[in-house]
């Protein structure tokens, strides 16, 4: 049995290939080059390669799209067809994958974790099962899932790095933000360009309102996370969202213009985020143009494939529809939404039901003017909705609809509830501020050690 660079073991022989497997695991942890190429060019050389095809299909899946799912399941087939001569981690690795383009992404997960507690250094496995619990919003297994890992680990295993700045992001989302920092911190001083690893510490900063920190963060270092970065778009978003909390609107709008959506998007991640953006402008009153159009249009585009395929998405294409003012698009997503809610198999339909409908209802509902009802929808499950995904940063867009939904509904003293909630954590946080003085007149809870923080 062969041994990895990690010491993991590997059915293959052909050294070829397993030099391009630790290439394309390097692009998938780095961001930076394309690993399906890489992996493409290993399955050339080894067509018999069953961890290449396992790899491959795992990674497809990763973009979050129905696009890829054909693509990747003949990958699995592959690698089932090549079973007998498998091990056991490669015959896990591709039961996960398995799962995954089954669209069962609970099950995948909880595969990929089996596989790690034989083959707890397989980078491949954790950072597959890392970046699924973030696409299910498993806030808890973005950081122990890392940790159960992590004693096998240390300076002088391959991708250490990598491990760390998953393990920081891990502990940020558990809210543990001076260890995730410190970890995060740790992560880049063994590897600058992991993208991942900023993004980590840009969560902290921006968790704790740290805005101006922020900025000189992402400012400081950009050329360790862009542009030649396949997540940069994200961080650009963050170092705009810390611009938003700062007013400046328009280095906002040209960040938005030259970063986040330089072009018509193609991925449905780069869409999320420019569509969040638009909508925490839109919220705040903010003229985006014709911005919302271009938006709508790439969404329309995808969504004959990607309906219903996951429901964050699908949200996200309702609030671009709803900017955009396609009133006819967002009945047919709030369709998908309803049709994939009544299903019964995969991790999506749990997402639609309990956390896509209500929101995609209550977004609707703001839009169209009708505020109680906007509260009515979002507010019973604001603090559930981690369960179709994402991050806390870019599910803080639902507290913002919130909010901004009492104010019109004229209630500002459930507006202040909110907000007191949102400046006890975050005092550092000027747009908290300033939306708390529009309360004025209700009555002031916000305690003055809070105050006297920010
Ligand atoms: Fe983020």
């Amino acid at each position: 049995m062969n041994r990895d660079a990690r010491d993991v073991a590997v059915s293959c022989n052909h050294r070829k290939a397993l030099d391009l497997y630790e290439t394309a695991l390097m692009q998938y942890h780095s961001y930076v080059g394309d690993p399906i190429a890489t992996i493409d060019q290993a399955l050339a050389e080894a067509p018999d390669f069953v961890l290449g095809h396992a790899f491959r299909a795992g990674v497809l899946m990763m973009f979050g799209e129905q696009r890829f799912v054909l693509e990747a399941r003949a990958s699995v087939v592959a690698a089932e067809n090549l079973a007998g001569q498998a091990n056991d981690r490669e015959c896990g690795l591709t039961r996960a994958a398995r799962r995954l383009v089954e669209g069962d992404w609970d099950g995948a997960c909880r595969v990929y974790d089996q596989v790690l507690v034989d083959e707890p250094r397989d980078a491949f496995a954790v950072q597959t099962a890392h970046l699924l619990d973030f696409y299910r919003g498993d806030a808890l297994n973005l950081r122990n899932r890392i940790s159960r890992v992590l004693p096998h680990w240390s300076a002088g295993v391959p991708h250490y790095s990598y491990i760390l700045g998953m393990h920081a992001f891990g502990l940020e989302e558990c809210n543990q933000y001076p260890q995730a920092e410190a970890t995060g911190r740790k992560a880049l001083e063994l590897q600058p360009k992991d993208g991942w690893a900023v993004h980590a510490v840009v969560h902290v900063m921006e968790m704790q309102g740290r805005g101006d920190e922020g900025i000189d963060w992402l400012e400081s270092r950009e050329s360790d996370w862009a542009p030649d970065n396949g997540f940069a778009f994200h961080n650009w978003w963050h170092l705009a969202l810390f611009n938003l909390d700062r007013q400046r609107h328009d280095r906002v709008l040209a960040l938005y213009d030259r970063q986040i959506f330089p072009e018509p998007a193609e991925f449905s991640l780069q869409l999320v985020d420019a569509t969040a953006m638009l909508w925490r402008l839109y919220l705040l009153g903010i003229d985006t143009g014709a911005r919302f159009q271009a938006v709508a249009d790439q969404w329309e585009k995808k969504l004959d494939i990607e309906r219903g395929y996951y429901a964050f998405n699908d949200v996200h294409a309702l609030l671009a529809f709803l900017g955009a003012g396609r009133a006819s698009a967002v009945r047919q997503v709030l369709q998908d939404l309803e049709t994939t809610a009544r299903g019964t198999g995969g991790s999506n339909v749990m997402m639609a039901r309990e956390v896509g409908l209500p929101l995609g209802r209550g977004f609707q509902a703001f839009a169209r003017g009708r505020y109680q009802e906007a509260i009515d929808q979002i507010e019973p499950v604001r603090d559930t909705a981690h369960r179709f995904g994402g991050s806390h940063a870019q599910r803080d867009l639902l507290t913002l609809t919130l909010i901004e939904a009492a104010f019109r509904a004229g209630q500002p003293n459930l507006a202040r509830h909110y907000l007191a909630e949102r400046l006890v954590h975050k005092p550092a946080s000027a747009l908290g501020w300033r939306l708390l003085a529009r309360t004025e007149g209700a009555k002031p809870v916000v305690p003055v050690a809070v105050r006297q923080a920010a």
